[in-house]
């Protein structure tokens, strides 16, 4: 099992580069599978999830190589073959093969991602989407069979009844080959939305609207790559660099930053009177004096993002006040308060999705488990804030998405060792 060990109680300070964007990566290399000439990627971040979705493809005799951010995939020689179940259930964002499969054969077999550490996490928005579009959708076991290759996939008017990435992304890219013109109403607006939309676009797709409540497509025939597709740097991870920075930096600069895409992010730093320069592609963050509390509601984009409220938290034990958290998308996303409260802090849920965090002046290194992603991402700043040794288990979810964690963090002068895991040859 995978451990990050951190001696905490050392500023962090320098520059860090962010990656690619996690959520814009898990849903290319779907979409890969839709063109009929090989396809590159670069900027493309060196994750686990990245190395479980290049064995996916290689299931269907999809061809990859991956190296220094650079990711050649060549579907030319597609095969439909069963996709293999640990791989897909590694990540929920395998869902996205439904979608990219009934868009290149008109069918998919996909085992059910299934929830996972934030809960239920339903689809029930995509299966709406691939049945409006003349796919019939069944269930076995764990096994979902969608399936138009009867009559093909015809253009629909969709109108989602939750504003959800991972549908109106599933709902594109099935739609894309479809015949005629798909309209999805009520969708979502995330920069990695836009990101999927201009690399189709950009192989010959006619996608309009990505970044607006309504997009429209217009099915094509053919999809060819003809350059490389940039990956859009990822808010995410350059929100949880600025939020270590503010809440334990003397001075860091975070490179490879889209401000725009973190708006409603910095508004809050700004709130809480934190020391910050946006630049055009950088931020830099100062050390932080007194901080103000901050009540924050997640919201889908451009609201503040579900995937910040867990790295925001030990920024929050600075503030000389209560600050409270409304999770309103994952309210099951509260595995990290268990955890930052064995090293010290005053953070508790005592209502499901409402988080109250009060100024912890002292955090001690222990023993403390990364239920997902973001908690782990919150526990790895809690642990370099705090004195002592700290262990994080299950470290696995954290480097599922944060691209060369343990190379970014000791170049900002973190002391940290990750054990147990190697990413070269995680997968066979
Ligand atoms: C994506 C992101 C994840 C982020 C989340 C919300 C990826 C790979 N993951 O997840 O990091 O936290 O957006 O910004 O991009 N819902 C339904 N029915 C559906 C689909 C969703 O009820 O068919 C609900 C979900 O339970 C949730 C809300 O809609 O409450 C938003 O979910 P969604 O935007 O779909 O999240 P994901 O795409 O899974």
């Amino acid at each position: 099992m995978a451990k990050i060990i951190i001696n905490g109680g050392r500023k962090v300070a320098g520059q860090v580069t962010i990656g690619g964007a996690k959520n814009s990566t898990v849903a290319l290399i779907p979409a890969a599978i839709l063109a009929d000439t090989p396809v590159q990627f670069d900027n493309v971040p060196q994750i686990l999830d990245v190395k479980n979705l290049q064995y996916i493809l290689a299931a269907m005799n999809v061809h990859s190589t991956f190296k220094d951010g650079d990711l050649s995939i060549d579907p030319t020689t597609i095969k439909e073959a069963p996709l293999p179940a640990t791989a897909i259930k590694s990540l929920r964002a395998s869902y996205y093969f439904m979608g990219a499969l009934l868009g290149r054969f008109g069918r998919a077999t996909v085992t059910f991602p299934g929830g996972d550490n934030l809960g239920a996490r339903p689809i029930d928005q995509h299966i709406k989407g691939f049945e409006a579009l003349g796919a019939k959708v069944t269930e076995k076991d764990d096994v979902i069979n969608i399936d138009a290759s009867e009559n093909g996939l015809k253009g629909a008017r969709i109108a989602l009844d939750t504003v959800s990435v991972g549908a109106t992304i599933n709902i594109i890219l099935a739609a894309v080959r479809a015949e005629g013109q798909t309209i999805i109403e009520n969708v979502a607006k995330e920069p990695e939305i836009i990101d999927i939309a201009t690399f189709l676009n950009n192989m010959g797709a006619n996608i309009r609207g990505a970044g607006t409540d309504t997009i429209r497509i217009t099915g094509v025939q053919t999809l060819e790559a003809k350059n490389t597709h940039t990956v859009i740097p990822d808010r995410i991870e350059a929100g949880t660099y600025m939020s270590l920075a503010a809440a334990f930096g003397d001075g860091v600069t975070v490179n490879n930053v889209i401000p725009e895409h973190l708006e409603s992010y910095t508004s809050k730093l700004i709130e809480m009177g934190v020391d910050m320069k946006i630049g055009e592609d950088s931020v830099y963050i100062g050390p932080s004096k007194t901080l103000k509390p901050v009540a924050i509601k997640t919201m889908p984009y451009p609201g503040f993002a579900t995937d910040l409220q867990q790295p925001i938290t030990p920024l929050l034990f600075l503030a000389d006040g209560e600050s409270t958290i409304t999770e309103t998308i994952y309210p099951k996303r509260i595995r990290h308060i268990a955890e930052l409260r064995r090293m010290g802090a005053e953070v508790s849920s005592v209502n499901p999705g409402e988080i109250k965090v009060n100024h912890s002046a002292r955090l001690v290194g222990t023993t403390v488990e990364a239920a997902e992603i973001r908690a782990g991402a919150a526990l790895v700043i809690a642990a370099v804030m705090a004195d002592g040794q700290t262990t994080i288990d299950n470290a696995s979810h954290i480097l599922r998405g944060y691209d060369r964690l343990a190379d970014k963090l000791q170049g900002l002068g973190v002391d940290l060792q990750i054990e147990g895991v190697d990413l070269i040859n995680l997968m066979p």
